[in-house]
């Protein structure tokens, strides 16, 4: 997927997902499970691949510290102006998801969010994120990665759970759930998304 390109021409499907009820149902809902128990401020959350923000926005206003990093300049812009109309703070980085301590991401965060960058990486991009994962995650920390399975099809690659399993050796998967995101039905018939909720713990 040429991100660049697609937020450009103002493509951005993904973006709907924020206002489809089956889809924020459940994402509340695995948000829910990793503040069971704790009142906020919750500590702090990374969210890679932030896009325009939503779900960096999303995090903040349930009382996550937040930073959001992305490589497209124009998706960034629109997450500022998001935030602004929030009335949050987020913190935004403009960089690479495969070299987080090089873009000057620090460490420590409990929750690892990603909604759409791994799974259209190579073996190569793949190992690098879970590497930097790894270096800038709490002890306690927990990643949650939205994933569509790898399968012969247009724009995203898609990932396996062995390629998950492989790209973060320190971690195991304890869950595995459908995600309910849905594409306008066209799409939906040539992209099979699938797509899938996985969290993962240190071991
Ligand atoms: C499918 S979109 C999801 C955006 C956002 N997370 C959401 O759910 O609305 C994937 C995002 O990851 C970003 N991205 C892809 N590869 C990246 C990389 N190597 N480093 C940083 N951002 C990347 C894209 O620019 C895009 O905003």
């Amino acid at each position: 997927m040429n991100y660049r390109l697609a937020y450009r021409i103002g493509f951005h499907p993904w973006e709907d997902a924020a206002t489809d009820p089956p889809f924020v149902e459940k994402i509340s809902a695995v948000f829910d499970r990793e503040e069971q128990g704790r009142q906020p401020p919750f500590g702090r959350a990374l969210d890679l691949g932030t896009g325009s923000g939503i779900w960096a926005i999303e995090l903040a206003k349930r009382g996550w510290q937040v930073t959001g990093i992305d490589f497209v300049a124009k998706a960034l812009l629109r997450a500022q102006e998001r935030v602004r109309q929030a009335g949050v703070q987020v913190q935004f980085v403009r960089g690479d998801v495969t070299a987080l301590r090089a873009a000057g991401v620090s460490s420590g965060y409990r929750l690892v969010l990603d909604t759409g960058t791994f799974h259209d990486f190579d073996t190569e991009r793949q190992t690098a994120m879970g590497r930097e994962v790894d270096a800038i995650a709490a002890p306690d920390a927990t990643v949650l990665l939205l994933v569509w399975p790898k399968r012969r099809r247009p724009l995203i690659r898609g990932a396996s759970r062995s390629e998950i399993e492989a790209a973060f050796a320190g971690w195991k998967v304890t869950d595995v759930e459908a995600s309910h995101f849905r594409l306008p039905k066209l799409m939906e018939l040539v992209l099979k998304p699938d797509e899938h909720w996985y969290r993962l713990r240190r071991k």
